[in-house]
C-alpha cells in the first residue's frame, strides 16, 4: 500500500491528524494495534480547553459537543473545612468543556468513516523502516499477512508503548514518576457538584468529576501497588466522603460500573522528529491526570503538524516541519510544568512539611487573584501557538 502519510495509533492524535491533513488535501492512511471497540470504550479524561473546542468546531467536529458538552465556569479548590470556587470566565475570559475522550474518539471515527478514511486496526510486529530518506516505510501483520505501508512521512502517534518513539536514535528524556496512583471509578449517579471539585486532605488527594448529568467520575489517591480488589464500592464511597465532605454538602454514591488503577508520570522526549518521523501526543509526552492536559496537548501537537506536513508535501516548504519540534515543545513543558504543579499541590506524600507548603499555596491560590489568575490560565488552556 502507499500513501502520503503513514499515521500509527488510531487513538484521538491519529484520527484528528487524519482529518486535518483530509482537509489540507494530504492523504493518509492509519494502522493501529488495537480493535476500533477497544480504542472507542477506553476511558481517558473529560476536560477540554478552549482552542480544543475551537479546533474541533472549526473542522466540523462540534455538533454533539455543542449539544452534550457541558460548559463549566471553573472549578472548587476543596481542602477540610473549606470550598473555594475559582471562576475561570472572570479570571481570564474563558472556561472548560466537560466531554468525555471516549466521544471526541467516537466523533473522529464518524468522521473518518464518512471521509472513507483507511484504518487498518488489530495490526501486529509494527515496524518503522528508512526514517532518514524521503522514503520511510511502515510494516506490519494483520490477519498472519505481512504487509507494508509505504509513504513520504510517518507519524508516531502511538503512545509510549508505540514503536514510533524508540524509533528516535539519542533522544534526550525526562521522567519522573509519582509514589502515589489514582483508583478512578464511574458511577450511575447525578454528579454531587455543578463543577469539578479538586480536594487536599490528609489521607490523600480526591477529585470529583462529571461525564453527564446522570454519570460521575470520581478519583482517590491510592498508593502505588494498590489491588482494585481492596476497594470495595463501599470502602470507595466512604473515602470519597471523607476526602471530599463539607458541612451542608453531600456526596450521592451510586452504583460503580467502572473501576480501574491509573499511574502518575510524567515524561517528555525531544525533539518530536527524526528524518521523516514525526512524533505527536503521548508517543512524545505523557503528563499526570491532574489537570486533565493530555489529550488537550495531543490536540495541541495535531494542529500544528498538520499545516506543518501540508507545507512540506504539498509546496516542498519544509520550514514549518523543521520548526514542528521546538514550536510543540513549548506548550509540552507548559503543561508538563501545570501537571506537575497541581499533582505535587495536591496529593498527601506523608510528610508534615510538604502539607504545611500545600495548604499555604492553596489558600494562597483560593484567595488572590494573582495566584487563582496562573491557575485558570493554564487550566482553561493556552492558544495552541504557545
Ligand atoms: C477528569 C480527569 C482529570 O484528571 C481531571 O483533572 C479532571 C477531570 C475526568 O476524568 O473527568
Amino acid at each position: 500500500m502507499r500513501t502520503q502519510v503513514a499515521i500509527v495509533g488510531a487513538g484521538p492524535a491519529g484520527l484528528l491528524l487524519a482529518h486535518l491533513l483530509d482537509r489540507a488535501g494530504v492523504e493518509s492512511v492509519i494502522v493501529e494495534t488495537r480493535s476500533r471497540v477497544y480504542v472507542e470504550a477506553r476511558i481517558r479524561a473529560g476536560i477540554l480547553e478552549r482552542s480544543t473546542v475551537d479546533l474541533l468546531r472549526e473542522v466540523g467536529l462540534g455538533e454533539r459537543l455543542d449539544r452534550e458538552g457541558d460548559q463549566h465556569r471553573g472549578i472548587h479548590l476543596h481542602w477540610p473545612g473549606e470550598r473555594h470556587h475559582l471562576d475561570f470566565v472572570d479570571l481570564v475570559g474563558r472556561g472548560v468543556t466537560v466531554y468525555g475522550q471516549t466521544e471526541v474518539t467516537k466523533d473522529l471515527g464518524r468522521a473518518r468513516d464518512a471521509a472513507g478514511q483507511q484504518v487498518v486496526y488489530e495490526v501486529a510486529d509494527t515496524a518503522l523502516h528508512d526514517l532518514d530518506t524521503e522514503h520511510p516505510f511502515v510494516t506490519y501483520t494483520t490477519d498472519g499477512r505481512s504487509e507494508r505501508l509505504d509513504a513520504e512521512v510517518v507519524v508516531g502517534c502511538d503512545g509510549s508503548f508505540g514503536p514510533s518513539r524508540a524509533a528516535v536514535p539519542n533522544p534526550v528524556t525526562w521522567e519522573r514518576t509519582y509514589p502515589y496512583s489514582w483508583l478512578g471509578i464511574l458511577a450511575d449517579v447525578a454528579p454531587s457538584t455543578d463543577e469539578l471539585i479538586y480536594a487536599w486532605h490528609p489521607d490523600g488527594f480526591a477529585l470529583h468529576s462529571m461525564r453527564s448529568a446522570t454519570v460521575s467520575r470520581l478519583y482517590l489517591q491510592v498508593p502505588h501497588s494498590t489491588d482494585v480488589a481492596d476497594w470495595s464500592d463501599d470502602r470507595i464511597w466512604s473515602a470519597l466522603d471523607a476526602r471530599l465532605g463539607l458541612d451542608g454538602w453531600t456526596l450521592r454514591p451510586g452504583p460503580v460500573t467502572e473501576k480501574s488503577v491509573l499511574p502518575m508520570r510524567s515524561f517528555v522526549q525531544q525533539p518530536m522528529r527524526h528524518g521523516r518521523l514525526f512524533l505527536a501526543g503521548d508517543a512524545a509526552h505523557i503528563v499526570p491526570p491532574t489537570g486533565a492536559k493530555g489529550l488537550n496537548l495531543a490536540v495541541a501537537d495535531v494542529a500544528l503538524l498538520a499545516p506543518a506536513l501540508a507545507a512540506l508535501l504539498r509546496h516542498k516548504d519544509s520550514g514549518p516541519a523543521d520548526a514542528y519540534s521546538d514550536v510543540a515543545l513549548r506548550r509540552v513543558w507548559r503543561c508538563t510544568h501545570f501537571s506537575w504543579w497541581m499533582t505535587t499541590m495536591l496529593h498527601a506524600t506523608g510528610d508534615q512539611f510538604d502539607a504545611q507548603l500545600q495548604r499555604s499555596q492553596l489558600q494562597w491560590v483560593a484567595s488572590s487573584t494573582a495566584g487563582a489568575t496562573g491557575l485558570a490560565e493554564n487550566y482553561a488552556g493556552l492558544p495552541i501557538g504557545f
